[in-house]
């Protein structure tokens, strides 16, 4: 939706104010489509002014690390393909030649769903994927970054 609204949001500064589950998930969108978080601005809705960096709450957010290694193994291709935690599966599985639907890249459609049969991954998507879905195991590989060794049914 951000990126519909303001294509250029990666080159913005970006004001965020709201309870802290919704601050950390924009948090972790902006990280994960790689934006500048020094130009990330927050106001908390509680908790004591912030008038010193030493002030600032400690945020437990995921960073993928484009030094981790991470490896997909798509299971019905036979395929592994190392990559790093910044990598989405989407991106992997293209590296690796293969075709898993797609349409907006942004966690809305749902067109990339597909099921993770063991391993981590970092989702953070923008409602294309219900709660039951993701209790059964799929995730949306667009979406979705590899913490680690990630086995993929594609
Ligand atoms: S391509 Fe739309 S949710 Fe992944």
């Amino acid at each position: 939706m951000l990126g519909l609204m303001a294509p250029d949001y990666l080159e913005r500064e970006v004001y965020c104010c709201g309870p802290e589950p919704f601050m950390q998930t924009v948090r972790e969108m902006l990280i994960g489509f790689g934006f500048d978080m020094d130009h990330y601005h927050q106001e908390a809705f509680t908790g004591p002014p912030v008038l010193t960096p030493a002030d600032a709450p400690e945020l437990d957010d995921v960073v993928p690390d484009a030094e981790a290694a991470s490896e997909v193994i798509f299971t019905m291709s036979g395929r592994s393909v190392p990559c790093t935690e910044a990598d989405t599966i989407l991106a992997v599985s293209r590296t690796a030649g293969l075709n898993i639907p797609s349409g907006c890249n942004f966690g809305v459609c749902g067109t990339c769903k597909t099921r993770k049969l063991s391993g981590e991954v970092h989702m953070v998507h923008n409602g294309g994927i219900s709660e039951d879905d993701i209790a059964a195991g799929y995730i949306l590989a667009c979406c979705s970054l590899p913490m680690g060794r990630v086995e993929i049914e594609a």
